[in-house]
């Protein structure tokens, strides 16, 4: 559990360096859930014009309710993840449609795209609910403070930081703790070059005591990349090129690809046309002339159409490392054309 003083100091030093940020000027719930929405992932500085754009838009709860989805998307261009943005309108509506913001975090986190965060930060920062908010900023500075070395990437691991985010706002102000835990993680306990000089909690931090701030967190283990060889046939006939639907190629199960062997390696093939990454597969690829065997299921397809089947880049990068054999069937395909055209 913090002591009461580290409490106290982190409370004090909120008080007196709060930044004045737009939605900290009254407790709506409806400009703290926009604000909190638009804060994941992205820096204050970056949000605040979009911020203030947004509420000029949609003012209210009810004007966001009613707003055709393309407006609402219009709003939020340029601020990524639009996910968000779609849920964040259908969360309005039922709002809207409810008659009023819910208090706790456990009838919000019902709404669309309200998870753990969400919820907690609006119920605390607009209702003083009794519960930490866990972001990055704060895993960060309750890791160096008390010196813990969680896996936090872990949901076993993310219930032990939320009860001891929750033991933070036991007997204070939430919707003022909470917020200084993020700006304290925000400004001074920065991943890279904290100022523990300036830090109210530098005399509770166990981190600091032994000289470990910037081992913690730790780093989420990266997921080890695999390494794949595939040999796609490039068969083309009657203007048409064949596709198969694969199952042997993992990253692509079930979708339509050239037809060709795919293959795990444990290094990088010397020689290769070109190498196409998807998540944790690096792929790389030799486009093969045209395949012995046709299997039934197999399918023609025309040039023009062939984005309509397959994954546009890994394939089009295919057809393009076979160019002069491609652009023999444009030429055959545009002489069939202009002929059946006289
Ligand atoms: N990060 C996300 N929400 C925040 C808030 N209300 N104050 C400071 N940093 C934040």
């Amino acid at each position: 559990m913090p002591a009461i003083k580290a409490k106290s100091a982190l409370l004090e030093w909120y008080r007196d360096n709060a930044r004045e940020l737009p939605w900290r000027s009254n407790r709506d719930p409806y400009r703290i859930w926009i604000s909190e929405t638009m804060l994941q992932q992205t820096t204050t500085t970056a949000v605040i014009p979009y911020f203030e754009r947004f509420l000029l838009r949609f003012p209210t709860l009810q004007s966001l309710a009613e707003a055709p989805s393309s407006a609402v998307m219009e709003a939020w261009a340029g601020l990524g993840y639009y996910s968000r943005a779609r849920n964040l309108h259908k969360a309005a509506q039922a709002l809207h449609e409810n008659g009023s913001f819910p208090k706790s975090h456990r009838e919000l986190i019902e709404l669309p795209g309200f998870g753990p965060y969400t919820s907690r930060s609006v119920s605390s920062l607009a209702f003083s609910e009794s519960v930490g908010v866990v972001d990055g900023n704060v895993i960060r500075v309750l890791a160096r403070v008390m010196r813990k070395d969680w896996e936090w990437w872990k949901p076993k691991v993310r219930d032990e930081i939320q009860t001891y985010a929750d033991s933070w706002v036991e007997g204070v102000p939430s919707n003022e703790m909470n917020q200084a835990l993020m700006e304290l993680g925000r400004t001074i306990c920065t991943p890279q070059s904290p100022s523990c000089l300036m830090c109210p909690l530098q005399k509770h931090c166990e981190s600091l005591k032994h000289d470990e701030v910037l081992l913690r967190p730790q780093p989420k283990p990266r997921r080890e990349r695999e390494i794949w060889i595939w040999e796609p046939h490039l068969t083309i006939r009657n203007q048409r090129i064949l596709l198969s639907k694969t199952n042997e190629v993992p990253f692509l199960r079930g979708q339509w690809l050239l037809p060709g062997s795919a293959r795990r390696a444990s290094k990088k093939p010397k020689t290769f046309d070109y190498r196409h990454s998807i998540t944790h597969h690096d792929i790389y690829v030799t486009v093969r002339p045209a395949v012995p065997k046709i299997k039934k299921d197999d399918k023609w397809v025309r040039l023009e159409e062939i984005r309509q089947y397959v994954p546009a880049s890994l394939v089009q990068k295919a057809l393009d490392h076979s160019s002069a054999r491609v652009e023999q069937l444009h030429a055959r395909t545009k002489r069939a054309r202009s002929s059946s055209r006289k």
